[in-house]
């Protein structure tokens, strides 16, 4: 292995500080610091310090992640560790900002890439680095060939997010294949105690919290899928020690902004350091870099919390909020809408849409969104997928007439698309059977009837931003459900060389966020929800590109309960969609209350996706009453503070939440009970959040509280005292309201 000598390193980082020489008047405009004596950086945001230095053996090395260190504290410089034995050479125990694969690494690698002469060693020295305002740039380069990284650290002041990325340029003169990048590592302090914390799932059972140990070796996380996938979200935290609960105790978390394949690797090592390392997925990779061309990873953002996994996620729905949507700061509420999914399935037409939005409407929806079978030859799943014409014998005159009639009531008009899927029965596999991905003489394996249309391709991607631009030009659309049913098989680029064909896991990633782009741009009053049968494509990179997600295709409320608990450790409840459906629901044939259902519903962005066709007088009442009560609520559950008093999980009796507004000024608790069970009583639920000094005044959203409970008290009072809610019998539930008194 070649290695620079120290003395060398020294001068070569002397004369590169000379370069990027930053004024000292610049330094203390940012929160991004650069010590020449220590050659440490640190980063200080929110209640955060982050830190890593340039050690002695000339490589980045991780020195500090958690509560903010005081300014007058400086932080040690970082050096290697010795040799641990003949085994672990020092390379591999040492931490690192971004490890290359070479020199003995045993451990996850950030980058590992392989040359044309078999060389297949990569090892990353500091060469310099530039300080903007939120932002720290650091270059890297291999010891000997000009491959170069450039490593990207951009923070968020108010709530101490980080969000790291990667870009490698290969300045070499032959081409370079990089088999595995990611974002970057990141380490925690030393120790023993941590828990680990994830999101699985599958269709129809998304969002199930998974806590476990963090012993040696390693667990992966990961999509191999195509796409972000039911079965691992790409979200962690880990907590530190016995002691850490909902409000308390320190906690590392992070998640990727990428909807292709993607890896979190969360590795205790041979000295019992955890390292965090994130992005593409190394399986099946293999990204062919041209001399002169570059390649960047996904951002993977992480952030600390001194306040629990509640704080970890009330800082994550903030970031998300401010930063990431794309109505970031300052989003607008998600409106009230109603779907015709489950009422209609595929049996969509001009009168019977028309029919259910004069109802929708009647109940105070603001948005009605017609789903599935409006287009092609489209009948159920077999047909039809890629031909995005209007079917003529379900719409005669078109999308007009029904859109004029949704206007007319007041609401404006969504429609389903699903435009990266096409049914061999269709137009347009009949004319581009090309399209999809596939190897060449193979089997071409469906899912629900549909192939994968390869979004890499120039003429896929002209062909899909050109319906959709067609589609959003003619009719007036507010709002689209992209979905996407099915994930990758036999992921071949037939047009393309074989050592170029891999580049599809990054390049369909890349045009899909581009399609999604060019439209915003050109009508930037289109929403748009991502959902991919449920809660399959939610993550960082599709929420910076659309307004909302459809978590789950379980509409049960029971199990929604659990599944919007799991939902909100990673994302915002204003991004949560959640609709009222009929009972029994389908999923698990249970029958609820419709008041049960619509609170289930309105913890997050509230919607109706029932058979209005099939309800009562009473239940149009019970449905307007309830819709009239969220408007009154809609901003403090979609943006403000979320409390999880009592989860869901682990088969627990009840259900209580709380939500604060960002102004204090409002507090909603939602209460639910599975079963009473020998006649106990409900437990007493502990506000959180409040204004001590304010005086808040509690009125029913739907139920009641115990006798004798006061109409007004302090928010000291609230969180102090509690409040006993009346709830007995099976599946109850009840919503109160704490309005702080002008
Ligand atoms: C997926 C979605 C559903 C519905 C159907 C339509 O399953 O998750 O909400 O839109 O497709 O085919």
């Amino acid at each position: 292995m070649t290695r620079l000598q120290p003395r060398l390193v020294w001068t070569a980082l002397m004369m590169s500080l000379a370069m990027y020489s930053i004024s000292t008047s610049a330094q203390a405009a940012t929160n991004i610091h650069f010590d020449p004596a220590t050659k440490v950086f640190r980063i200080d945001a929110g209640e955060v310090t982050y830190a890593f230095g340039v050690n002695n053996a000339d490589e980045l090395q991780p020195v500090f992640w958690g509560a903010q260190i005081a300014s007058e504290d400086s932080l040690p410089a970082a050096v290697t560790m010795q040799e641990a034995a003949s085994f672990d050479s020092s390379y591999t125990t040492t931490l690192n900002e971004y490890a290359g694969w070479g020199g003995g690494l045993f451990v996850e690698p950030a980058l590992k890439v392989s040359y044309p002469d078999g060389n297949r060693d990569l090892i990353l020295h500091y060469v310099s680095h530039t300080i903007k305002s939120d932002e720290l740039t650091v270059l890297l380069k291999d010891v000997d060939r000009d491959l170069y990284v450039e490593l990207h650290y951009v923070l968020d002041d108010a709530t101490g997010i980080l969000g790291r990325s990667a870009v490698i340029l290969n300045k070499t003169k032959a081409p370079v294949v990089i088999e595995d990048a990611a974002a970057g590592t990141w380490s925690l302090p030393r120790g023993t105690d941590y828990t680990l914390r994830y999101l699985t799932g599958r269709w129809a059972g998304e969002w199930n919290l998974q806590q476990q140990p963090i012993r040696p070796g390693e667990t992966v996380l990961e999509s191999k899928r195509g796409s972000t996938g039911h079965q691992n979200n790409p979200w962690f935290a880990i907590e530190r020690g016995a002691q850490t609960d909902e409000d308390s105790g320190d906690v590392w978390f992070g998640a990727l902004a990428w909807s292709g394949s993607w890896r979190i690797t969360v590795e205790q090592d041979q000295l019992q350091q955890v390292r965090v390392t994130g992005g593409f997925n190394p399986f099946d990779f293999g990204y062919k870099l041209m001399p002169g061309d570059k390649l960047s990873t996904p951002v993977f953002y992480g952030g600390y919390s001194h306040h629990g996994i509640g704080g970890a996620s009330r800082l994550l729905h903030r970031f998300e909020l401010t930063k990431i949507v794309p109505q970031a700061p300052n989003p607008k509420p998600r409106p009230i809408i109603y779907n015709s999914w489950e009422a209609t399935g595929f049996n969509v037409d001009e009168a019977g849409q028309e029919s259910l939005a004069e109802k929708a409407a009647s109940i105070g929806v603001e948005r009605f969104i017609m789903d599935d079978g409006w287009f092609g030859q489209r009948k159920d799943d077999h047909a039809g997928l890629g031909d995005w014409y209007v079917n003529p014998k379900k719409f005669p005159q078109g999308l007009k007439p029904l859109i004029e009639k949704v206007h007319s009531l007041g609401m404006d008009f969504g429609l389903w698309v699903e435009p990266e899927m096409v049914n061999p029965d269709s137009d347009l596999y009949r004319k581009h059977p090309d399209w999809v991905l596939n190897f060449t003489g193979r089997p071409r394996s469906e899912g629900r009837n549909q192939l994968v249309l390869n979004l890499a391709r120039k003429d896929v991607r002209d062909y899909v931003f050109g319906f959709l631009d067609d589609l959003l030009s003619h009719n007036q659309i507010a709002f689209l459900k992209w979905d996407y049913n099915r994930n990758w098989s036999e992921p071949g680029w037939p047009a393309v060389a074989p050592d170029e064909q891999r580049q599809v896991y990054v390049e369909y990633v890349r045009n899909l966020y581009g399609i999604l782009r060019e439209l915003r741009a050109k009508h930037p009053n289109v929403e748009i929800e991502s959902c991919s049968g449920g809660g399959g494509r939610v993550d960082l990179g599709i929420l910076g590109l659309t307004d909302e997600v459809w978590p789950s295709d379980n509409t049960d409320p029971f199990d929604r309960l659990s599944i919007q608990d799991g939902f909100t450790y990673a994302y915002t409840p204003g991004v949560m969609m959640a609709w009222v459906t009929d009972s029994p629901n389908w999923v698990n044939n249970r029958t609820v209350s419709l008041t049960y259902r619509f609170l289930s519903s309105m913890q997050g962005s509230l919607g109706v996706g029932a058979n209005l066709d099939h309800w009562t007088p009473a239940d149009f009442a019970t449905a307007k009453e309830l819709v009239a009560a969220y408007k009154g609520i809609q901003d403090t559950v979609q943006h403000g503070s979320l409390y999880r008093l009592i989860s869901p999980r682990d088969g627990s009796e009840q259900s209580v939440t709380e939500s604060v507004s960002l102004d204090k000024k409002q507090g909603v608790l939602f209460t639910f009970l599975h079963s009473s069970t020998m006649g106990y009583p409900f437990p007493r639920a502990f506000l959180r959040g409040l204004d001590p000094e304010r005086t808040y005044r509690v009125s029913s959203v739907a139920g009641t509280l115990a006798k004798g409970t006061p109409v007004t008290a302090t928010g000291s009072y609230w969180m102090s005292h509690g409040v006993d809610v009346e709830l007995r019998g099976d599946f109850q539930a009840a919503a109160f309201r704490f309005d702080a008194a002008e």
